[in-house]
């Protein structure tokens, strides 16, 4: 793995094709903590506590003061130059689909269209008896977890906590379109947590050319990266488009 940053220019400029894989370090530029690492959201907030169906079944109310805090603290965060950067790469034809695990809707704010949300949106709420969703109006939330108005059962924010499934339509379409990209663009994320991890294997495995954007190397790096931007998204992708445009000559 020795490509530089013009060979991923290159790459995505000859490319037909082009996926995105982002995770939080996408949006950390944005002031979203990311979830490992020294700060992360589950270093202050352990998994097991906060993180699984389970903890919100066995005490919704705990958890959900934890996802109302951590929804005021996005509320007001706007998309940063590296979800713009992949907005602007669809502009150019050169991104058919964002696929993210993250909740935060900033793709989508960025401009991007096509966003595959593998890992839900929490913005609305589902409920976990009769599955219809609601919106979150954060501003008008309660104390308690709330219940839906149809059927009184428990609502929970839509988003895949752990012990729960991918949405089907999510994990279906990423996967398909992960196997039918020649160029995957790797964002800011560590590579721990499947079956998210899985579409850039697949994706390598139908020899695609892995552009992987991330401040540390992860395992992609060590084993599937093609070419590997370290450093701040924010930074690094605005970098690439500019080079994409030059060798487009637009
Ligand atoms: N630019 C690029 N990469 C960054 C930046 C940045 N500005 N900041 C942090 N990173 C990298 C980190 O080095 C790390 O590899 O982003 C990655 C963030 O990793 P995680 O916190 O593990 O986030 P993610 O991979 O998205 O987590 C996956 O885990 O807890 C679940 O559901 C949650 O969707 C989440 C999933």
């Amino acid at each position: 793995m020795a490509a530089t940053l013009e060979q991923a220019a290159r790459a995505l400029s000859d490319a037909k094709n082009v996926v995105a894989v982002t995770g939080a370090g996408v949006s950390e530029e944005s002031g979203i903590p990311t979830f490992r690492g020294d700060h992360g959201i589950w270093v202050k907030y352990p998994i097991e506590e906060f993180g699984t169906i389970d903890a919100y079944l066995n005490d919704a109310n705990r958890v959900w003061a934890f996802w109302c805090e951590l929804s005021e603290l996005v509320k007001d965060c706007r998309p940063n130059p590296a979800h713009y950067a992949l907005a602007e790469l669809e502009g150019i034809d050169r991104m058919e689909t964002v696929i993210t695990q993250n909740v935060d809707n900033l793709h989508q704010e960025a401009g991007s269209t096509s966003v595959i949300e593998y890992h839900g949106n929490a913005r609305h709420l589902v409920c976990l008896q009769c599955r219809k969703r609601a919106p979150f109006d954060l501003d008008n939330r309660t104390k308690l977890a709330p219940k839906c108005v149809e059927c009184d059962g428990l609502l929970k924010p839509d988003v895949v906590m752990f012990g729960e499934t991918i949405p089907n339509y999510a994990l279906f379409e990423a996967s398909a379109r992960a196997q039918k990209c020649d160029v995957m663009i790797v964002v800011g994320t560590s590579a721990q947590v499947f079956p998210a991890a899985e579409l850039p294997f697949a994706a390598k495995e139908r020899g695609a050319f892995i552009i992987e954007c991330n401040r540390e190397p992860t395992d992609f790096t060590r084993l599937i990266t093609d070419a590997f931007l370290e450093g701040p998204a924010g930074e690094t992708l605005p970098e690439l488009v500019t080079l994409v445009k030059a060798e487009l000559a637009i």
